[in-house]
C-alpha cells in the first residue's frame, strides 16, 4: 500500500532519533507537525532507556528543558522542513518559525532534518509553492518587500493570519514576507543578500546547514 504523509513523517522521525541521539546529549528540536513524532520517540526512549535529554517543547512529556544560555552547544538538532533540494538546501518557516530554528541549528554539531516524501525536491520551488519566508521587523515590511522584488524578482507578500484579522506575528513579534521567487537562484548568495537588507531578521533559506535528511517514503522506506 501507499503510505500516508503522516506515517511517512513518523518513519523519518523515528529513524533520525534512533540513529543520532545517545544518552547525555543536549538536543535541539524545532517546530512543525513532523517534529512531534521525534519528540514522541525521544520521550519513549527517555522512559525506556532512562536517557537524560535536555531540550524544548518537550514540557508536555515532562522532559528536562534547557536554553541556549545554559547549553549554547548542542550535540544534535532535529527539525522538519517545508522543502529540501538536491544540495540539502532547505526552505523553512512555513509554520511561522525560522529565526529561532536557524539559531538552534547553528548551535548544533549535527543538524538532522526529518520530512515526508512530499518535501523531497530536485530544486527549490518545485514542491513548496508558497515561496521563501523572510522574517522582518514590522515597520520595515514594505521597504523590505520592495527591495527583495526589485533585486531578485518575484513578489514578497505579507503573510496574513488565517482569520484574516491581521498579519501573522512570529515568535519574535515580527512579520513574515513570503517571497514567491520566479526562477532558481544561487541560494547561498540570495540568503546573504536578503539578510543584508535593513529590517530583515532572518530568511527561511537554510544553506549548507543540514548534514543529513531523513525522508519517510510512500513505500514505507526511509
Ligand atoms: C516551522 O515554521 C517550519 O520551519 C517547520 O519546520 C516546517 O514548516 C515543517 O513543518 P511540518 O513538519 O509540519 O511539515
Amino acid at each position: 500500500g501507499t503510505l500516508m504523509a503522516e506515517e511517512a513523517k513518523k518513519l523519518a522521525a523515528y529513524a533520525a532519533v534512533d540513529n543520532h541521539i545517545q544518552n547525555n546529549q543536549v538536543v535541539g528540536v524545532g517546530s512543525g507537525s513532523t517534529i512531534v513524532y521525534a519528540v514522541d520517540r525521544l520521550a519513549e526512549r527517555v522512559r525506556q532507556e532512562k536517557l537524560n535529554i535536555a531540550r524544548q517543547l518537550i514540557l508536555q512529556h515532562g522532559l528536562p528543558l534547557s536554553d541556549l544560555d545554559r547549553h549554547p552547544e548542542l550535540d544534535v538538532a532535529i527539525d522538519g522542513a517545508d522543502e529540501v533540494d538536491a544540495a540539502l538546501t532547505l526552505i523553512k518557516g512555513g509554520g511561522g518559525c525560522l529565526t529561532q530554528e536557524k539559531i538552534v541549528a547553528g548551535c548544533a554539531k549535527h543538524f538532522i532534518v526529518i520530512a515526508d516524501y512530499r518535501k523531497d525536491s530536485k530544486a527549490l520551488g518545485q514542491q513548496w509553492k508558497k515561496g521563501v519566508p523572510v522574517e522582518v521587523i514590522p515597520m520595515a515590511y514594505v521597504p523590505v518587500s520592495r527591495a527583495i522584488a526589485r533585486r531578485f524578482g518575484g513578489e514578497a507578500v505579507l503573510r496574513m493570519a488565517v482569520s484574516k484579522a491581521g498579519p501573522v506575528v512570529t515568535d519574535n513579534n515580527n512579520f513574515i514576507l513570503d517571497w514567491k521567487f520566479e526562477h532558481a537562484q544561487n541560494w547561498k548568495e540570495v540568503n546573504t543578500a536578503i539578510k543584508m537588507i535593513p529590517g530583515v531578521v532572518e530568511t527561511g533559506l537554510f544553506v549548507g546547514m543540514a548534514e543529513r535528511v531523513y525522508f519517510g517514503m510512500e513505500d514505507g522506506s526511509v
